[in-house]
């Protein structure tokens, strides 16, 4: 068996798929589709918003060109060289508002009551306890002003699909997630909306966004998805934990230098599906 890469893209405070070389892979290669999603929040110009967990600040452009020059934002991480490399990408691309990067917890918002319009939270609240997950909710509706909105994007593991593929051998993977990961990946997506209700948000609503991408695929596209495959553990589950007919499989679609290397086959076809929740905050708090 060839050595494989098992890279997984972790950071220095060790989260996975988080390093500014993997959000690239994935930012650009569905940035029209991530852009739409930050689009169906109520972010407009003028807006102060805090990007919690801004990884290498893709996002944070973004924002910045939404809430324009009389905006503001804060770029907030865990991760130093994450920060590092927001400030520098955020230098580089210019910016038309004033950015300012903050190093800090989520869970624990080093800023004042009431100082944001609004919070974006794209990728990050999939690597919290539910504990931790509803202290964040909690921190976010605090530093949001009556009116504002917290909106929270995330993953969605049950619509995660790729062909041709045998489905079933995807849930046998499934299940032996550890069962935090099966509840932030599996099941808070689905429960996100009544979360925020029971933490005090008003007219909460929760959209879903497919992406699916087929072949022939872009260059973009196919730099992004190897990397996936060939990290190997591809989010789900180690290979060491599944049947050894299972892991020959997977290995066999995920090795470039296989004849049936799945991104090579001409009916390749992918799917991730994304779920974002917007909650205001409601005035009389
Ligand atoms: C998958 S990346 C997402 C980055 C960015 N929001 C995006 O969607 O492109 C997750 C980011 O969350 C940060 N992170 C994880 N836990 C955090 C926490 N408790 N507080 C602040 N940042 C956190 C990581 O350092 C990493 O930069």
């Amino acid at each position: 068996m060839p050595e494989r890469n098992v890279n997984q893209f972790f950071t220095s405070t060790g989260h996975s798929f988080s390093t500014g070389e993997w959000l690239d892979l994935h930012f650009y290669a569905v940035e029209k589709e991530y852009t739409a999603m930050l689009k169906s929040t109520p972010i407009k110009m003028g807006d102060k918003i805090l990007d919690a967990g801004c990884g290498n600040g893709r996002f944070t452009q973004k924002i910045s060109e939404l809430v324009g020059e009389d905006g503001f934002v804060a770029s907030l991480d865990l991760a130093p060289e994450n920060l590092s490399e927001a400030l520098r990408n955020i230098r580089q691309n210019h910016c038309p508002c004033l950015v300012v990067p903050v190093r800090g917890n989520v869970s624990n918002l080093p800023f004042d009551d009431n100082v944001f319009d609004g919070v974006w939270c794209s990728a990050v609240t999939q690597f919290l306890s539910e504990v931790d997950f509803i202290k964040t909710v909690s921190e976010m509706k605090r530093v949001v002003r009556p009116g504002g909105f917290v909106a929270i994007k995330e993953f969605d593991g049950t619509l995660f699909y790729f062909s041709p593929f045998e489905p079933t051998l995807f849930w046998k993977s499934a299940d032996l997630m550890d069962d935090q990961k099966k509840k932030n990946f599996l099941i808070r997506p689905i429960q996100m909306k009544s979360i925020l209700e029971d933490s005090g948000f008003v007219n909460v609503e929760q959209q879903t966004f497919i992406i699916e991408k087929r072949a022939p695929l872009k260059e973009i596209e196919r730099n992004y998805i190897s990397a996936f495959f060939e990290a190997e553990d591809v989010s789900w589950v180690t290979l060491d934990n599944i049947p050894s007919e299972d892991q020959i499989f997977w290995r066999r679609i995920s090795d470039p230098n296989s004849s049936t290397y799945i991104i090579n086959n001409k009916n390749f076809y992918w799917r991730e599906g994304h779920v974002v929740c917007t909650g205001i905050v409601p005035l009389d708090f």
